[in-house]
């Protein structure tokens, strides 16, 4: 799926600049998801990488930093010395004031000096791990400082979270597209470069007995749970201003709901798919008023409680955390895309930390056969599941119901699991090496675009108003819980309930899977 006009080999031969080079994300996802691709002979052998911060450092420092990165985080090892060599020499550091332009005209000459030494065509990857707030700042210098001159491509490839709300992601957008068109923008949600949200497609539109169910009139109603052990660990600071309706919601939650929905895009390529994409959110049906923020939403923060036998403290307590916080931890809501295909049907949503298990699934859950006939006038049969297992176990598996051997015609549930994570020899890609390989391809597929974004920010930001003005505050959960007993009530109210993570599945459900149950 990438478009035909940059597809080439080459497009990848760059010069990478990590802004942000001495923070955690470089550290843990972004060096990792370099060496990963170079491995895999994704870089090819003309790249370069400059990390940039306003922390001084040397290379041979630098080059220090990025092997501890990736002897701890990397799925590949570090190789022997000289192989290792062969790879680092194309790793420099300048340390940067970013308000600084002469800093940025030294760039310049030192880039040019790297991509005559390496060979590469003046190809930029800008990658801005850094606060958004910076964002703006940082494009202006760029192109005053002369680094847009280069005859390659020029890429700006940045970080969650896009804006607060909607006006100030709208004047952070106007400010970066004073200087890069939006076709040079690489907006990231990490969610978009995991290969179960990017298999939605292929599970939907390559299979003959799902595309044809797929909408109100087989389904009765689509689950999607994002749930966390961990709290706000160190990030309180900004969690508490963000809090999971815009850490979560606003975007991995929003882009997992608009994957199922979306309808089939005429071309598989970055634009309708987006295309698409937009259409489903515009779709949803408006959280407008005080009620329906108060019946289809559920805001939950969590109190002290534990988890596998370690006691936790409650979400005031963190640090960074005010102690009187009404920040949510933990959303759920029932969402409604009002289109031909999905009217009627509900999207459960729910995300939070501190929940009891790491776990991202998506269940479908399809209408039963009519009830008046056969096999569901004599028993409950249990509904048909397709389920998505996104993270951390990367799979599927459907639920059907089959007739258990003997001579009473009683019926069976039947789970059949595809397990992708447990397949020996599988070592899928890190979402970060998905998403830096299509930016250097300029493949936008599974990135946000701007209007995305814009009708993500209108969706939610309401919700947050109706929060603040009606003083709607959040009810606690114990850490370690599924969060407040409302999310539960929601789809008790339409007569379903939460199906159950990870596999933790009722006693009377036969598995038939790849993995070692
Ligand atoms: C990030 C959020 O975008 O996603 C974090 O800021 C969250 O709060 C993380 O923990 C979850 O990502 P993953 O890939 O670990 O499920």
């Amino acid at each position: 799926m990438t478009d035909n006009k940059t597809e080439s080999i080459s497009a990848n031969d760059a010069v990478y600049f990590i802004f942000g080079a001495t923070g955690d994300l470089a550290r843990r996802k972004l060096f990792p998801a370099l060496y990963s691709l170079y491995r895999e002979g994704k870089l090819g052998r003309k790249f370069a990488v400059v990390g940039l911060a306003r922390r001084p450092r040397t290379d041979l420092q630098f080059r220090d930093d990025v092997h501890e990165s990736i002897r701890e985080f990397c799925r590949y090892k570090p190789g022997e010395a000289e192989d290792w060599n062969a790879f680092a020499d194309h790793f420099s550091y300048q340390s940067l004031d970013i308000g600084n332009v002469d800093g940025f005209r030294q760039l310049k000459a030192h880039t040019e000096e790297l991509e005559a030494k390496f060979g590469i065509p003046g190809n930029r990857l800008f990658y801005l791990a850094l606060a958004p707030e910076l964002f703006g700042t940082v494009s202006h210098s760029l192109r005053d400082g002369g680094m847009l001159e280069s005859s390659g491509w020029h890429r700006l490839v940045i970080e969650k979270p896009f804006g607060y709300d909607y006006p100030s992601a709208k004047s952070l957008n106007e400010e970066i597209s004073r200087v890069f068109k939006e076709e040079e923008v690489f907006r990231i949600d990490h969610y978009l470069g995991k290969e179960m949200v990017q298999n939605i497609e292929m599970i939907r539109f390559a299979n003959a007995f799902f595309e044809p169910l797929w909408n109100n009139q087989h389904i009765a109603n689509v689950q999607i749970t994002l749930a966390e052990t961990v709290g706000v660990e160190e990030r309180g600071a900004y969690y508490n201003k963000s809090g999971a309706l815009r850490d979560m919601v606003q975007n991995h939650m929003l882009q997992m709901l608009t994957m199922i929905a979306m309808e089939a895009p005429s071309r598989l390529d970055a634009e309708d798919i987006r295309d698409e994409k937009v259409k489903v959110i515009r779709s949803i049906r408006p959280f407008s008023s005080a009620d329906d923020v108060r019946t289809r939403i559920v805001r939950g923060q969590y109190s002290n409680g534990s988890l596998k036998g370690k006691e936790l403290k409650g979400y005031r307590q963190e640090d960074s955390v005010d102690p009187a916080s009404v920040t949510e931890t933990f959303f759920a809501a029932r969402v409604f895309v009002d289109n031909f295909r999905w009217a009627g049907v509900p999207f459960y949503v729910r995300t939070g930390k501190r929940l009891p298990v790491k776990s991202t699934e998506i269940v479908v859950e399809f209408k039963n056969v009519p009830n008046n006939v056969l096999f569901a006038r004599k028993q409950d049969l249990a509904p048909n599941l397709l389920v998505i297992r996104v993270n951390p176990m990367e799979g599927i598996y459907i639920r059907i119901n089959a007739k258990k051997p003997g001579n009473d015609m009683t019926i069976q549930p039947v789970a059949m699991e595809f397990c992708q994570s447990c397949q020996i020899g599988i070592n899928t890609p890190e979402a970060y090496e998905r998403l830096i390989f299509d930016a250097a391809r300029g493949d936008s597929t599974y990135f946000t675009r701007w209007d995305e974004l814009a009708a993500a920010w209108q969706l939610i930001d309401p919700i947050a108003a109706t929060w603040k003005e009606h003083a709607i505050e959040p009810s606690f959960y114990p850490a370690g819980s599924w969060g407040p007993a409302q999310a539960d009530k929601l789809l008790q109210d339409d007569g379903y309930h939460w199906w159950p993570v990870n596999g933790q599945d009722e006693d009377n459900v036969i598995w038939v899977t790849n993995s070692e149950k």
